[in-house]
This record gives structure tokens, sequence and C-alpha cells, in this order.
């Protein structure tokens, strides 16, 4: 990781892999080209990098020049574009390549093609080392791409924040901590665990990922990933863990302004705790804590034995089908316990007493996460 004045940058792209990228752009640009003697021009600041690496790459003549524009203040794109130094020499009837380090609203480009609206060049291509394509707004044709980036500022190859990290050889991407209270929260069945959720939901502002209800959401709503899902279902083949990880994705991202989530149902393997490990990370955020309810065995049964008699629920009315949910569910949750544990993540909370009582251990637990 490194820090540039505020703002904190982690590893994203390699050197090895923008020379790829780059020799595959010489490569392709000249194939184009034919026998034409281009020019290529490049925007700067950012792009003096990409020009010389792809100067030295060009297996045939060419003429290399600049113009020089500005837009960015900071990490935000600007739609005020100013134009610092122009075309310097006659383009009429050449063929023109644009060299950008990046595009990312396509202002900039906007700028580029009312600068060439009056030249008669023979052809005007745009390449770019970088380009956003959530970010990008214009319509104008991008002939060449050396890398599609998701949306998020980066710097190094040329790129700046605020002037620093230009210099850098290999690309780094800004790492927005967000410091999130993440929770996994655990129970046997009988140990209040929906009531906790309610009230850790409210107390701190987080949103509740059951995994059972964004799967009925899913497949109510017909939505891509809840057809691919029941697709499973139907043939009574277990939803592969992508395809759930996927439908947990959208509901964090539904939820960007979040202060944390709670991952209730979820998840049951350590395949799947490392996807969502991987999940989080890429939102540069991470687990906080397995929160376990811990209940002694005798004390779950008598309370479900004694909540079947007014709910109605079938599954909680035979001691026998009790312990049996009971053993599985230690059966299962053993292997996240140990996960956890690994990282110390591991909370097992008392859960015998009043929901007061509960409420005030678990709190205890997350106000020193
Ligand atoms: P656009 O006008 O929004 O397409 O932005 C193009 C210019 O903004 C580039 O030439 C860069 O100077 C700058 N820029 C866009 N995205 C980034 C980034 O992620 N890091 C650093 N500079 C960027
Ligand atoms: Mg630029």
């Amino acid at each position: 990781m490194i820090k540039l004045h505020d703002k904190y940058f982690k590893p994203f792209i390699s050197s090895q892999e923008i020379d790829a990228a780059m020799q595959r752009l010489a490569t392709d640009i000249a194939n184009d080209v034919g026998d034409e003697i281009p020019v290529f021009v490049g925007i700067l600041n950012g792009s003096f990098m990409v020009v010389s690496d792809f100067a030295k790459k060009y297996p045939k003549p060419c003429e290399v020049t600049f113009i020089k524009l500005a837009s960015y203040e900071g990490v935000k794109s600007t739609e005020d574009i100013q134009r610092l130094i122009g075309l310097t020499q006659d383009l009429t009837g050449r063929t023109v390549v644009i060299l950008e380090d990046i595009i990312d609203t396509g202002n900039t480009l906007a700028e580029v093609h009312r600068i060439f609206e009056n030249e008669q060049v023979k052809s005007l291509k745009i390449a770019t080392l970088f380009y956003k394509p959530e970010a990008y707004k214009k319509d104008f044709k991008l002939h060449y791409i050396g890398i599609e980036i998701p949306n998020k500022f980066i710097v190094g190859y040329g790129l700046d924040y605020n002037g620093l990290g230009r210099n850098i050889p290999e690309v780094y991407q800004i790492k927005e901590t967000q410091y999130m209270t993440n929770l996994v929260l655990f129970g046997p069945p009988g140990a209040g665990k929906g009531t906790q959720a309610e009230f850790l939901k409210t107390k701190y502002n987080l949103v509740h990922i059951s995994t059972g209800d964004v799967f009925r959401f899913n497949i109510k709503n017909e939505t891509a990933l809840g057809m691919l899902a029941k697709s499973y279902m139907d043939k009574g083949e277990l939803v592969p863990d992508q395809v759930t990880i996927d439908m947990l994705n959208a509901e964090v991202e539904k939820n960007s302004g979040a202060k944390g989530f709670i991952f209730d149902g979820f998840p049951r393997t350590n395949a799947q705790a490392e996807s969502l490990d991987k999940l989080l990370e890429s939102k540069d955020s991470a687990i906080s804590a397995m929160v376990a309810l811990e209940v002694d065995d005798e004390i779950l049964v008598k309370r479900l034995l004694s909540r079947g008699k007014t709910s109605g629920r079938v599954d909680d009315a035979d001691e026998s089908i009790i312990r049996n949910r009971i053993k599985e569910y230690y059966d299962k949750t053993a292997i996240l316990k140990d996960y956890y544990s690994a990282q110390n993540k591991y909370y097992g909370v008392d859960g015998v007493g009043s929901i007061d009582e509960i409420t005030l251990r678990l709190d205890a637990v997350i106000k020193n996460l």
C-alpha cells in the first residue's frame, strides 16, 4: 500500500500487465496504419509515459507530438477542460492517433474532438491505455483500448493524485477505507437470533442480509440471478456458491452507504467464508466478527417446545426433530467457528437470560470491535 497526500492506494496493475497491454496497442495500431507515417498525439500531462513506452514499441517510422489539457481536480473529473497547449503543427491529410493514458467520463476526449473539428486530417483514431466503461458518458468511438478498469481512481504510470504518483511504474487503485461493522451472526434454533439481529440493526445502523430472504426476493422478482438459482433448484441441485455470492454482492451494492452488514444464513462452508472475505475485500472492507449465541441444548429444547405449543410450527413440536436441528447446527457451524477463530474473530455470546441481558452482552462485544 502507498499513501499520497491524504489517501491510500493499493497495488492494482503490475508493470508486466501494462507492458503487455502497451505491446498489444502498438502492434494493433501498426497493423492498421500500414505504410502511412502516423502522427501520435499525446494528451499531457498524464500520457507522457504511455507515449514514451508506446513510441519505443512502435515498429515503424512515426511522428510524435503533444497537446496539453487539464480537467481533473483531486479525484474528480470536471466538465471544464482547459486548453493549455493546442496543436502546434499542421496535420492536414495526416493519419492521427490520439494516445491517452485514461478515458474516464470522456470530457477530455470531447475537447480533443473539438480541437480536431477544423483540421483536415485523413483519419483520427483514439487509443487509450485505460478505460473506465462505467464512467464513460460520450458516444465517441474508442478505437484501441488497453485495459478496461472499474470506476475507481487510480494512480501511477503517468496518472496522478494532485500531482503525486505519476512516476510510479505500476498502477495503484484508491483504497476507500470505510469503517464498517460486518457481522456473521450465528445461533442455534431457538437462540433468539432474529430478535437480536433486529436490535443490532437498529442500534448500529446495519443492514440485515438474510440469505433466505435474498433468495426469495430474487426468485420472486425473477432477477437474472434469481432465475439462475431457480434453474438449479428445479433440478434438485445445490445453487453454486458464486450465484449466492453474486446475489449478496448485489445486496451490498444496493446499500453502499451502510455502516455495515449482518450476514445471516451465510457462510455455511469454508469456501463460502473465503468468498465472502473476497467480496468484502473488493469493497475495501472485511468481516469484523462472527458472533454466535450460545445456549445449552436442554434450554433450547425447552424453549422450542414451548414455542411450538403456540406457533404451530411442526418442526418446533417434536423433541427428536428439535434435537436433530440443534445437532445439525453444531455440526455445520463448527467449521466456521474454526475459520473465524483462526482470524481472532470468533465471539461466543451467552444466549441464556432475558432478551435485554443478551442484548447487553452483544453490545459489549460489538462496541469493542
Ligand atoms: P475524462 O475527461 O473524465 O475522460 O478524464 C480524463 C482525464 O482525467 C485523464 O486524462 C486523467 O488526466 C484524468 N483521470 C481520469 N481518471 C483518472 C484516474 O483514475 N486517476 C488519475 N487521473 C484520472
Ligand atoms: Mg490525461
